[in-house]
């Protein structure tokens, strides 16, 4: 082996070993811009909005595409039964407190059938339930409701959930405006004016269906326990589960990423800045061209070097 062609073969190592240096600089700095403002993370009010919830079109996950809209600064739910204020979303603990306008509370209560109750859309049912804390609480609901089938013979479905139920409900100072004659805790002759299910024993709270002319929700944060109904909290807790892709996610996420899905195919897409990974951002697709332009760094620098060589050779 010659001299110049050993002397070249030593050049083309060191520079692919600086180029390889040189590379992972803007490479690095670009996973850390990535993350920062090409992230599906975003904001609404106070409230920030990440995996897997989006309101762009693409992020998070696709069980939950078109349910959050952020309006004037308010984070809206929508779903078949009608659409929520956000007023919570709990990452920790994988939940979200909605708020119904027309739902009753201790002070007022609604009735008319304008309340949404929750009903979700069939596909969605996997990723999206009230937790199992929250109670129902139906109002005013016709003797022929499905609630009171084979009345007064069959035990009602109605009852305490986590502690809550009617026959607390009842001493709120909203039932004193409907009227004392009205209210009943012992059920008498007819069906009770309010009943107190989970949503787990109803699959869906649709009032309609019931024959329900209003309703409320209240959650208890356990353990904690709150006496007396004034102190309740009074909204719509609802549980959400990502399903399956969360080490992908995790993955994408770990690369300076932000998860997403694919619009037409719906499949997982890791969205990296200027393109979208199936896997993650230091995905194979560029770790391959990576490889390529150092093979091709190699034997340029090889070439060039042997010309130099060979020139120099020819001066002397
Ligand atoms: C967000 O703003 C609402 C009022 O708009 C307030 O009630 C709530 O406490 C705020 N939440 C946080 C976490 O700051
Ligand atoms: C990446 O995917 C998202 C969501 O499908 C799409 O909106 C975006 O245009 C894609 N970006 C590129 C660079 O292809
Ligand atoms: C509620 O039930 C009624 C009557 O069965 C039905 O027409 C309506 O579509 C249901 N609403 C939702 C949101 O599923
Ligand atoms: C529901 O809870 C209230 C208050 O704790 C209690 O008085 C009542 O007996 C309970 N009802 C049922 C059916 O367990």
């Amino acid at each position: 082996m010659s001299i110049s062609t050993m002397s070249c073969f030593s050049f083309s190592i060191l520079l692919v070993i600086t180029s390889q240096a040189l590379l992972f600089i803007p490479l690095a700095y670009s996973n850390i811009i990535g993350h920062s403002t090409l992230t599906c993370r975003s904001y609404c009010g106070n409230l920030t909005i990440d995996y897997p919830f989006a309101i762009q079109s693409g992020c998070g996950h696709p069980g939950f595409r078109d349910l959050l809209f952020c309006i004037n600064d308010i984070l809206m739910f929508h779903i078949t039964s009608g659409s929520y204020r956000v007023l919570d979303i709990d990452y920790a603990y994988q939940s979200l407190t909605l708020h119904d306008p027309h739902m009753s509370n201790c002070d007022t209560i609604v009735l008319g059938g304008r309340g949404n109750g929750f009903v979700v859309e069939p596909w969605r049912a996997p990723y999206l339930n009230p937790v199992a804390d929250n109670v129902f609480m139906l109002i005013e609901c016709s003797p022929e409701s499905p609630l009171f089938e084979g009345f007064p013979g069959k035990h009602l479905p109605c009852g305490n959930v986590s502690g809550m139920g009617c026959e607390e409900y009842y001493e709120c100072p909203a039932w004193e405006i409907i009227g004392p004659n009205r209210v009943g805790p012992v059920y008498g002759s007819g069906p009770p004016e309010c009943c107190s299910v989970s949503f787990e024993a109803m699959e869906d709270v649709n009032l309609t269906k019931l024959g329900c002319q209003g309703y409320s929700s209240a959650y208890s944060l356990a353990p904690l326990r709150v006496s007396g109904p004034d102190g309740w909290s009074y909204g719509i807790r609802v549980k959400y589960s990502v399903q399956g892709n969360e080490a992908f996610c995790k993955a994408c996420e770990a690369t300076g990423g932000s998860c997403g899905f694919d619009t037409d195919g719906n499949s997982d897409l890791c969205m990296c800045g200027r393109w979208n990974s199936t896997t993650n951002c230091d995905s194979v697709h560029s770790a391959s061209n990576r490889i390529r332009w150092t093979l091709m760094d190699a034997l340029a620098g090889y070439l060039i070097c042997l010309i130099i060589w060979r020139n120099l050779l020819r001066l002397q």
